[in-house]
């Protein structure tokens, strides 16, 4: 039996990881939009019946399950949009933090988050108690992996955060993410066979390049050096939901350059989400792809709300816009950035 060397199977990973990309972009988006608002309306129509819905049919979805905690990867089954088909570490072991450590980026040492977001298998990942992790470096996940942090209080602050690249499925659950700094000019491990060097990071609180099949739900989001949650570089099949984010200049960036036609493919949910005290732009700023930013509450902006250029579809349904009280920022969207 012919084994394929090692260099023919890197070619063949390759070879095959644009296809996989491109792949995921659905053909016809407005048939996930139609999903969504039967899943909103199904929500709705049980309010009455059960004492736990509350018309969210994510949060419904697990909150009215007593025993969540240990159902815990039901949540994977639980999102709706674009990213709704993204399992995280579904089909995998749970994981605990014990340690908010993050003593070594080449070699982590187990119990560490970081310890786990590189494994190759899949993992739901919890957190013994609560906790502050402040990572030395960008935290580089592997496929496959959920970050649940119910039950406990898990930040993620004070040095760099999250950075999910060329990876699939991955799930940032309950989360609070903040204070997130540019890291790099580093070594740091991405799996068990594999660490290399990092230039330096942007200082995102969720960065996703090339990401596909990715949910971020219930986390809070502040104060970062560049963008709360930003999605370039091919990224698509992406949830934004259910999160609360608050004092920052450019929330959130989808799409990398008006030149970067391959973000034609993106398409992304931004739904429920609290957009808050602080916020000064980009929520989001939008390229190329179709986004459906649908039933959040924006409550405050300094500039404006969403904005696009490169000639983005942008499906804006059931939120509420409270403009600041000052001239020239009264507008919701812009298309002079
Ligand atoms: C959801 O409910 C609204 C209001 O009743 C209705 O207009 C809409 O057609 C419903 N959408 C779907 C997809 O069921």
């Amino acid at each position: 039996m012919a084994i394929p060397s090692p260099s023919l199977s890197i070619f063949l990973l390759f070879l095959m990881t644009p296809a996989l990309i491109l792949a995921s972009a659905v053909p016809d988006p407005e048939l996930v939009v139609h999903e969504v608002h039967k899943s909103i309306n199904a929500s709705r129509r049980n309010l009455g019946y059960l004492s736990c819905g509350t018309g969210n049919p994510i949060d419904d979805c697990w909150r009215c399950d007593p025993n969540w905690e240990k159902n815990r990867q039901r949540l994977a089954d639980c999102a709706i949009g674009f990213g709704k088909n993204a399992v995280g570490g579904r089909d995998g072991r749970i994981y605990v933090v014990t340690d908010p450590g993050d003593y070594d980026v080449v070699n982590p040492k187990p119990g560490t988050l970081r310890y786990a977001v590189i494994q190759d298998e899949p993992l739901w990942i919890i957190f013994a108690r609560d906790m502050t992790i402040r990572l030395k470096e960008e935290l580089i996940m592997n496929s496959f992996k959920t970050i649940d942090g119910r039950g406990a209080s898990v930040h993620i602050a004070g040095g760099p955060c999250i950075t999910i690249q060329y990876v699939t499925n991955i799930i940032i659950h309950g989360l609070n993410i903040h204070d997130c700094k540019k890291g790099g000019n580093a070594m740091v491990r991405d799996s068990p066979r594999h660490f290399g060097w990092r230039t330096v990071s942007d200082g995102d609180g969720v960065s996703i390049f090339g990401g596909t099949h990715i949910w971020v739900d219930h986390c809070s989001l502040s104060n970062c050096d560049d963008g709360l949650v930003d999605a370039i570089h091919g990224s698509t099949a992406i949830t934004i939901s259910n999160n609360f984010m608050t004092h920052h200049d450019k929330v959130m960036l989808l799409g990398h350059s008006d030149t970067y036609t391959q973000d034609k493919n993106m398409q992304v949910t931004i739904a429920f989400n609290h957009f808050g005290e602080g916020l000064v732009q980009r929520i989001p700023r939008c390229r190329h792809g179709y986004f459906h930013v649908v039933n959040n509450d924006y409550t405050h902006w300094e500039m404006y709300a969403i904005g696009g250029s490169a000639n983005p579809t942008i499906n804006s349904q059931g939120n509420r816009f409270a403009a600041p009280d000052r001239a020239f920022s009264k507008e919701v969207s812009s298309n002079f950035l």
